[in-house]
This record gives C-alpha cells, sequence and structure tokens, in this order.
C-alpha cells in the first residue's frame, strides 16, 4: 500500500525508503508489511497503513479501511451495523455525474446563470473546480432528458432530484431544482452525492437541498472536504463556515481548506469527521446574533471531542460580513491572520461565561461555576479537562481542587483508580504479565481470532485481576461485537481509548506472527491460562484463610467448586 507510493527497497522483512513526509537523500523510512506500520526514523512520521492512507492521500477513515482492506483482498464489516457501499446504488451515483455535467453544460449555456455566477466574482477556474452549474427554468429538463423510461424516473426520484406531483391525478413529476444556480456535493471520492441550489435573484427558499437519499446524509457532509483534499499542500487545519458561497470564495481567494455544514448546526458526526483528518479546527461565523448562537451549539458538540492534542477555535467576523464578502474585501492575509488569531475553545467558553454574569461579585462567579460544570463535564477525562478545570477555577478565584470538589457528584465520575476497581495483585511473574501480553499481541495482530473466543470463555475472564485483564476484556468484547479484520484498524479504533497506545506498542514490538490459525489456538490457551491461575489464586486465598479459622459455608461451596473446575480443566488440557 506504501509501496504504491514510495519507491521501497526490500531490507530483510521490511523495507526502506525516503520518507514521504519530509525531504530526505538517504532512506530512513521503514515500512513493515506484515505488521502494516510505518516509521520514519529521520522525521518520526510513523503510523499505520490507514494513518498513512490518511495522512499522505487526505482519506478519511472509513475510506482508508476501504482502500486497505481492497488492497487485502477483504470486505470490510461495516461499523454500527450500517449499511456499506451498496453496489445498487451504483447506477445512481453515475446518474449523479451525469446530471452534474449537464447542469455545468447548462450553466456555459445560459447567460443569464453565467452573468451572475460572474457577479458574485467567481472566475471560470473556481466555476470548473467546483463543478458549478445551474438548473434550467422549466419543469423538466431533467425528466426529459434522463427520464424517458420508468426505470430512469425511478432513480431520478431517488437521487432527490424530481419530485411526484401529489393530488390531482397523482400522474408525473417534476424537477426539484429549477433555476438555480447548483452547486454538487461530493464524497470525499469526488463523486456527486447531492446538490445545493441557490436562487439568481431573491426567492424562497434561498437556497435549496437535496433531501436524504440513499447516497446522501445532510449531518455527515460538509461542504467543500473534497475540493479541500484534492487542493495539494498538506491538509493541517480544516475551517468551518456556514455558507456555499463561503466555501466557494476562500477557495478561490487560496484559503483551500475551508469547508461548510449545509444548513444544519455542526454535528459531532463532522467533528469526528474532521479530526480524522487534521488536528485543528477553526470555527467562522457571522458576527451577527444568529452566528453567535450557532458558534455557541458548535462548542457544545465540539466539548466531546475537545482533547489533548486537537486544536478548536473561534473565529467571529465583524458584523455584517460573511468569509465570501470579507475575504473579498480585505484578501486572504488578512483573512489567515484573523484565522491565526481565532478565539481557542477554552477562551471562548470562559468568555461566553463570563459575559452572562457579573464575575466581580462572589454571586457571579459562583453561577459562572454552575454554569461551567455541565460543559466541563462533556470533556473527555483527560489532560485537556485538567487544563479547562484549572482555567475557570482562575475565572471563578477557586483553587482547582476546590472547585472539582464543589462539582463532585455531578460530572460524570471518572473511573475509578486501578487500585480500587481490583484487588491488590499477588506478585505479578513475568510469566502472568506475559499471559495478558500474548493474548493482546496475538489479537491485535489477527483481530478476528476474538471471534474464536467463546461466550463462557470470555465469561471466566471476568473475575481476572491481572495487569491488563480491564485492557484485554475491553478489546475483545469490542472485536466481538464489531468485528476487525485488519490489525491497523485495531490501532485506530483504539486510538483514543485508554490502552490504545499501549496496543500500538504491542504491535509494534512484538515478533511478527504470521500463522493465524495458531494464533487463534494460542489465545485460547493464554485465556485458559489467566483462568487457571485466577482459580489458583483464589483456592490459596482460601488455603490461608482456612488456616486462621474456620471457612463460611459459602467459602467451601466455592472452594470445593474451585477444586472440581480445577481438575476439569487439566483433566481436558491434558498433562503440563
Ligand atoms: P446564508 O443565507 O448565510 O447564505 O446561508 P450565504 O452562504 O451567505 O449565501 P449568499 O452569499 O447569499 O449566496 C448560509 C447557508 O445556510 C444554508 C445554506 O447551506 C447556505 O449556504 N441555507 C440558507 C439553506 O440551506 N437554505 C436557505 O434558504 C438559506
Ligand atoms: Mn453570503
Amino acid at each position: 500500500m506504501v509501496g504504491s507510493r514510495v519507491q521501497l527497497a526490500k531490507a530483510g522483512r521490511e523495507y526502506k525508503a525516503c520518507c514521504p513526509f519530509h525531504n530526505e537523500k538517504t532512506a530512513s523510512f521503514w515500512v513493515s508489511p506484515e505488521k502494516q506500520f510505518y516509521h520514519c526514523f529521520g522525521c518520526g512520521a510513523h503510523g499505520t497503513a490507514l494513518r498513512f492512507l490518511m495522512e499522505y492521500d487526505h482519506m478519511s477513515f472509513p475510506e482508508a479501511i476501504e482502500d486497505l482492506a481492497g488492497r487485502l483482498g477483504l470486505t470490510v464489516p461495516h461499523e454500527g451495523g450500517g449499511s456499506g457501499p451498496d453496489p445498487q446504488n451504483a447506477p445512481l451515483y453515475e446518474l449523479m455525474g451525469r446530471v452534474t455535467q449537464f447542469y455545468a453544460q447548462a450553466l456555459t449555456g445560459t447567460a443569464r446563470a453565467g452573468q451572475y455566477v460572474a457577479q458574485r466574482g467567481l472566475t471560470t477556474e473556481t466555476v470548473q473546480r467546483f463543478a458549478l452549474g445551474y438548473a434550467p427554468d422549466a419543469w423538466d429538463a431533467l425528466l426529459s432528458r434522463f427520464g424517458t423510461h420508468e426505470a430512469d424516473r425511478r432513480a431520478l426520484a431517488a437521487s432527490g432530484l424530481i419530485i411526484e406531483r401529489s393530488g390531482g391525478r397523482g400522474e408525473g413529476h417534476y424537477d426539484r431544482f429549477r433555476d438555480r444556480i447548483m452547486f454538487p456535493i461530493r464524497d470525499s471520492r469526488g463523486r456527486t452525492i447531492a446538490f445545493g441550489g441557490r436562487v439568481l435573484d431573491r426567492g424562497e427558499p434561498k437556497y435549496l437541498n437535496s433531501p436524504e437519499t440513499a447516497l446522501f446524509h445532510k449531518g455527515h457532509e460538509l461542504y467543500g472536504l473534497y475540493e479541500s483534499r484534492v487542493a495539494g499542500g498538506t491538509l493541517k487545519r480544516l475551517v468551518v463556515v456556514e455558507g456555499y458561497m463561503d466555501v466557494v470564495r476562500l477557495h478561490q481567494a487560496g484559503i483551500t481548506c475551508s469547508v461548510a455544514t449545509l444548513g444544519t448546526a455542526t454535528t459531532p458526526e463532522h467533528l469526528k469527521r474532521i479530526f480524522r483528518l487534521v488536528r485543528e479546527v477553526v470555527f467562522a461565523f457571522d458576527g451577527d446574533r444568529a452566528g453567535r448562537s450557532a458558534a455557541w451549539r458548535a462548542l457544545q458538540h465540539a466539548l466531546p471531542e475537545a482533547r489533548e492534542g486537537r486544536e478548536i477555535r473561534f473565529l467571529f467576523l465583524p458584523e455584517g460580513h460573511d468569509p465570501d464578502s470579507l475575504v473579498g474585501a480585505e484578501g486572504r492575509e488578512a483573512f489567515e491572520q484573523r484565522l491565526d488569531g481565532a478565539l481557542p475553545l477554552s477562551e471562548y467558553l470562559v468568555r461566553e461565561l463570563s459575559a452572562e454574569t457579573d464575575i466581580t461579585h462572589a454571586d457571579g462567579r459562583a453561577r459562572l461555576a454552575e454554569a461551567a460544570r455541565p460543559l466541563i463535564g462533556k470533556i473527555p477525562a483527560g489532560v485537556y479537562r485538567e487544563l479547562l478545570i484549572a482555567r475557570v477555577a482562575e475565572v471563578v478565584g477557586l483553587p482547582a481542587e476546590r472547585l472539582e470538589a464543589l462539582w463532585q457528584g455531578t460530572m460524570a465520575p471518572a473511573p475509578p483508580p486501578a487500585a480500587v476497581r481490583s484487588p491488590p495483585r499477588t506478585r505479578n511473574s513475568a510469566g502472568r504479565g506475559s499471559l495478558i501480553r500474548q493474548a493482546l499481541a496475538r489479537l491485535v495482530r489477527f483481530p478476528s481470532i476474538a471471534g474464536a473466543v467463546t461466550d463462557a470463555e470470555r465469561a471466566e475472564l471476568q473475575d481476572c485481576t491481572e495487569a491488563g485483564a480491564e485492557l484485554l476484556r475491553r478489546l475483545l468484547d469490542d472485536l466481538r461485537a464489531r468485528p476487525i479484520q485488519i490489525s491497523a484498524q485495531v490501532i485506530e479504533r483504539w486510538r483514543d481509548r485508554p490502552g490504545g497506545e499501549h496496543l500500538g506498542r504491542l504491535l509494534e514490538r512484538e515478533a511478527v506472527l504470521d500463522d493465524e490459525a495458531a494464533a487463534a489456538v494460542e489465545l485460547r490457551a493464554a485465556l485458559g491460562k489467566l483462568v487457571d491461575l485466577g482459580v489458583d489464586q483464589r483456592l490459596r486465598a482460601l488455603e490461608t484463610k482456612s488456616r486462621s479459622g474456620p471457612l463460611s459455608e459459602q467459602e467451601l461451596k466455592e472452594f470445593q467448586m474451585l477444586t472440581s473446575r480445577k481438575t476439569v480443566r487439566n483433566g481436558k488440557s491434558g498433562p503440563g
């Protein structure tokens, strides 16, 4: 995979090359095909095959998976049980492509539409880059051209391009988009999946969007994301604006990292997509009241995605301007300066909360603390949250610990420390530690072997208190519930979860395994041994206890149960 983009030379089990992420003359970029990992000793670029596709090709996570799986000859089970790319959709994509072309031609051929676009300051190059078009002023422009047969009309209707006449004799359809400038909304592969259409003069609604279809889910898509990715250069941040026109004009001005939500608030889904591609996002909102309330909503949706290493900032434009008009008025550099100076989420949050209350009085400060609590509770536990708590504490004039103590009980509880969750462990011999390690390493390397573990085997693991047992349980449950076939996908899914980093290190450092069937057997053997260990420990504890006094009836029962289980197990697994 990496090899199809970088000249690789074989070096033992691995490959080396000149690093595609920085300029170098001697090869310090290593790729391990078995582990689906790359590492550059020069610049430190480092990651899974998936991350490579995401960073080097600006693919989104699901696309990278599809791509990688395709290369490995696997089909990808889709997360969340959703439907994957449905082969039935192929004709719809194809139709949308032809309609995009049709609209584009109509724009060239309609003087009035051309004038409108020019008057909005768009160049021919921009029109082409965004495949802008024009829907003719007719009820049947698409119908007469693409809807001659019944099957074609069904496809048009399924794409949301025509609407069935209601009432009357109920016969026939008409075009949804008429006399509008058309903005194709493209998926990350550049296929048109929907349209937005703007009236040329006044008219209602100003923008008309495609309805939800098999191809188009409004709350997930970002207008301009495809164009941002193919604009060239490294995508470091994304700027989220409100309108189609804003995106187009910003790109034209050279700010090619701009995207827009489609007339909806920013959803958590949007943010997930954004953070799969970049670490930094700037929301640019109009300075008016609507813009401010949209910004506040965006903040709320952004909080669960806030964490170390991510930057979320807010830019408020001067009253009466939107990005389109502002970049037109002051140009690229000035706009970029504004972007660089945008308000970090933490400052925006504090500023908004302080604006609502009088923080010169204790009362007001208490109210601010109260208002901050649910917001901070949305941020995942971690350094970022701690920093924000410290910042709020500073404004409120309390030590951070006091503030947290005040909030106790109402905020999402932090996970209990390991010592509370699991009883103190007996000495952790290398052998025991390595059982968990062996199991984890095999699961990460061949995630699909999680399916070989039976419910009973999983249940027996429940009481295991070895170091890492909790991670093992969570990984097993995750892989059993949502199967994965590629190692790199495990690392990506677990990227931001506790233990994720550990899994990454395991995959990198453990010796290469290449026999999946053997790995499955070894995994189950390791689980079995872990359970035996637990039984042993418990037996020993009961034994020790019995020496200082009689066991309760229940303890005796448990003792008997455990000894019988031990003999059964040993009988099953044979000597050794
Ligand atoms: P705006 O009204 O701010 O439009 O709506 P704009 O982008 O500045 O457009 P111009 O400059 O007048 O051409 C912002 C976004 O809200 C959605 C669209 O996505 C639009 O780009 N919207 C707006 C609708 O979906 N329907 C509408 O009727 C209006
Ligand atoms: Mn505008």
